[in-house]
């Protein structure tokens, strides 16, 4: 079995304890109390080995930081030995892609990238599936940029669950191979 340790960052409220829980826990809540300092949680998912076919259990050690600014400081104590990072944001924020930028450039800066496995995702496509109007980030967008700084990109939904298990499937798999 390997272990990552991996971290979630973005802005408070797009949904980063949402995803967790419905990768650790299958479950959702409308009314997610927002986290305080940071919460930590575990889950194993299995991958192939890309050459012998067989099965390799990878468990992420999973950091959920709080994104409220006023905790902002402790926010490097998570990523420092991180293997992987999910930045979040919710597509229905404009704010929320611009916090995501700005970590993407700080975990860039602090941790580098060569180490490490930067994925963004863009939460909450429930609310635009059935709304379009409210959808403020396009994915040219959000898909150009996640190229420019060559990073993983996917859309989701923690509250459908959609693409949830495809990210974390993702990351270990490209995890296993560096
Ligand atoms: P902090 O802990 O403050 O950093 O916030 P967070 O990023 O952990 O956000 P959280 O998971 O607490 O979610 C904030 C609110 O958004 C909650 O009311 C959730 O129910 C809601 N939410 C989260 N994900 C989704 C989603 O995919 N779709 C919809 N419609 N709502 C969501
Ligand atoms: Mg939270």
């Amino acid at each position: 079995m390997l272990q990552f340790k991996l971290v979630l960052l973005g802005d408070s409220s797009v949904g980063k304890s949402s995803i967790v829980h419905r990768f650790v826990k299958d479950t959702f809540d409308e009314l997610r109390e927002s986290t305080i300092g940071a919460a930590f949680l575990s889950q194993s998912i299995k991958i192939k080995d890309p050459n012998s076919e067989e099965d390799v259990v990878i468990k992420f050690e999973i950091w959920d930081t709080a994104g409220q600014e006023r905790y902002k400081s402790l926010a490097p104590m998570y990523y420092r030995n991180a293997n992987a990072a999910l930045v979040v944001y919710d597509v229905t924020e404009a704010d929320s892609l611009v916090k995501a930028q700005a970590w993407v450039n700080e975990l860039k800066q602090k941790v580098g990238d060569e180490n490490l496995v930067i994925h963004l995702v863009g939460n909450k496509v429930d609310l635009v599936e059935e709304e379009p109007s409210k959808r403020v980030i396009t994915v040219e967008e959000a898909t150009k940029y996640a190229a420019d700084e060559n990073l993983l990109f996917k859309e989701v939904s923690a509250k459908t669950g959609l693409n949830i298990k495809e990210v974390f499937q993702t990351i270990g798999e490209k995890l296993y191979e560096i």
